[in-house]
């Protein structure tokens, strides 16, 4: 980790303003005076600010959310919206694993570690991701069957598709959809290519990993087994 970015993630200011810090002979690394801003600093490393030590974890974070809808998955939105962020409050620059919709509700990872994140969203790795979806009606076999065998919509390709219709639910019908793409309104666009409407959308898990028993707008920190199963995939 770059020695400013060091500085910064152990709260001392911002990343432009402990540069100044290094520059100004202020930092050191292992005992010597470090004013080079391409130090990097590894773990086990001693950093002194002052003469003060400051350290930082390694530890990379996950948390998992249960998203509520009504808000994006971005930090900053240019409306002013709610972000995920306004819900997990960590000492932590975390960012979300792929996006939800603002109407979509449900299973979110957020985490600092960019390698898993990658892993999770590229669409060559083809990690699943399963959603309860409520559709307007109730879908004909045949189109089940499109659903199941991939569906081509307004020039994008969207894979097959695991479906389990599970029966009616407040005037529609609900499916238990897995897919393993992950582009834009997927779900969405797919219910649409039937000419029929989603009137709810929850993810309920990414792979093994399960929702549990968050309520909306709760998060819990991934346990250590749930970590080394995301770090397989
Ligand atoms: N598919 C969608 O259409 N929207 C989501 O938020 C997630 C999957």
């Amino acid at each position: 980790m770059r020695i400013n970015k060091y500085l910064s993630s152990c709260g001392i200011d911002s990343r432009r303003k402990c540069e100044a810090l290094v520059t100004a002979g202020r930092v050191r690394v292992n005992g010597k005076v470090v004013t080079e801003l391409a130090t990097d600093v590894k773990d086990g490393d001693v950093v002194e600010l002052d003469g003060n030590t400051v350290s930082v974890s390694f530890k990379k974070t996950y948390i998992l959310l249960n998203k509520p809808k009504g808000c994006v998955c971005t930090a900053h939105d240019e409306k002013g919206r709610k972000t995920v962020l306004d819900f997990v409050k960590v000492n932590k620059r975390v960012f979300p694993v792929g996006r939800l919709d603002y109407d979509t509700e449900g299973l979110l990872l957020l985490t600092d570690d960019g390698e898993l994140a990658n892993k999770i969203t590229h669409p060559k790795n083809g990690v699943k991701k399963t959603y309860a979806v409520r559709v307007e009606g109730e879908p004909s076999a045949a189109e089940l069957k499109r659903l199941r065998s991939g569906i081509e919509y307004n020039g994008v390709a969207y894979g097959s598709a695991e479906v389990v219709v599970v029966g009616p639910e407040n005037g529609g019908t609900r499916l238990n959809i897995t897919i393993s793409e992950g582009k834009n309104h997927e779900i969405k666009n797919m219910i649409e290519s039937l000419g029929r409407r989603v009137l709810f959308l929850k993810r309920t898990a990414i792979g093994e990993l399960r929702l549990g028993g968050l309520s909306r707008g709760e998060w819990r920190y991934l346990n250590d087994r749930e970590i080394a199963y995301l770090k397989t995939l």
